[in-house]
């Protein structure tokens, strides 16, 4: 079993280019999970370092139309597949008649977001040995300042497998990533042209005004350390 705690000390004050080559490296059977939004700087990294470059992205059905072009441009830039994983359509349908289409305004998001995210995540990650991410220590003051470049993602590992978590971007601020994107010339998201920084689904992202954390723009009817969705759970069973 790899030693991931020393893995860490090894990679941590390295560029994300040098911890994805070492992730590559030490995993054949890792994917990228692709939110549609900036985290595309992985893909334009990743895809310099591997010939096996496996993405994924999880279709809750709620995206904005913006992020589905956005999908289709990625795909035909890197002349890559995308798999795409869509929620259990009977616990969807059992939600949605009900409690209607907005319920996690009401009683919050976990529910929805344990359905159309966190299961079909469950399901992809029970394929992987490790998987890529893009979160980044300044998302989220709330719950990502602590964000190691890699870690044993014990929300997701089972008693039979032990899953790890890459995350190459944890130390680049929002600015070193838009850099790179501007600098490589890589697609982006058109919802960054209308005032979105951080994206998610359509009816819990918006855009944020000047001055404003972009975390405000997500499920911002909630308080701040509750703001993760179940994909990074760690992150909040660690700041506990
Ligand atoms: S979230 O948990 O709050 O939704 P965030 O939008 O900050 O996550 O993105 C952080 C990282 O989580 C992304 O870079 C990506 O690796 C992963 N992620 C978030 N949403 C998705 C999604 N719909 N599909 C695949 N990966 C995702
Ligand atoms: Fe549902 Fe909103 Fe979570 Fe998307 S972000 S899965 S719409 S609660």
């Amino acid at each position: 079993m790899t030693d991931i705690a020393g893995l860490q000390n090894e990679l941590e004050g390295q560029s994300p280019r040098a911890i994805l080559k070492a992730a590559f490296a030490k995993y054949d059977n890792i994917a990228i999970s692709f939110s549609g939004a900036e985290d595309v700087a992985l893909i334009e990294l990743a895809h310099r370092l591997t010939d096996n470059l496996q993405v994924f992205s999880l279709d809750t059905g709620r995206l904005h139309a913006e992020t589905y072009e956005f999908f289709e441009k990625v795909r035909n830039h890197y002349g890559i597949n995308i798999q795409f994983l869509f929620p259990d359509a009977e616990e969807v349908e059992d939600l949605v008649t009900r409690k209607g289409m907005f319920s996690f305004y009401e009683d919050g998001h976990s529910e929805c977001c344990g359905i159309r995210k966190v299961n079909p995540l469950r399901r992809k990650l029970s394929t992987l040995d490790a998987w890529i991410t893009g979160q980044r220590k300044d998302q989220s003051p709330g719950t990502r300042n602590d964000v190691p470049v890699v870690q044993i993602d014990d929300a997701f590992s089972t008693e039979d497998k032990q899953l790890v978590k890459f995350n190459p971007l944890a130390n680049w601020s929002s600015k070193e990533v838009w850099d790179y994107i501007r600098m490589s010339e890589v697609p982006f998201n058109e919802l960054h042209n209308k005032g979105f920084v951080s994206i998610g689904c359509q009816p819990c992202t918006r855009p944020i005004l000047p001055g404003q954390h972009e975390r405000e723009g997500r499920w911002w009817w909630e308080e701040a350390t509750q703001k993760e969705c179940g994909l990074h759970a760690g992150n909040i069973i660690a700041n506990d």
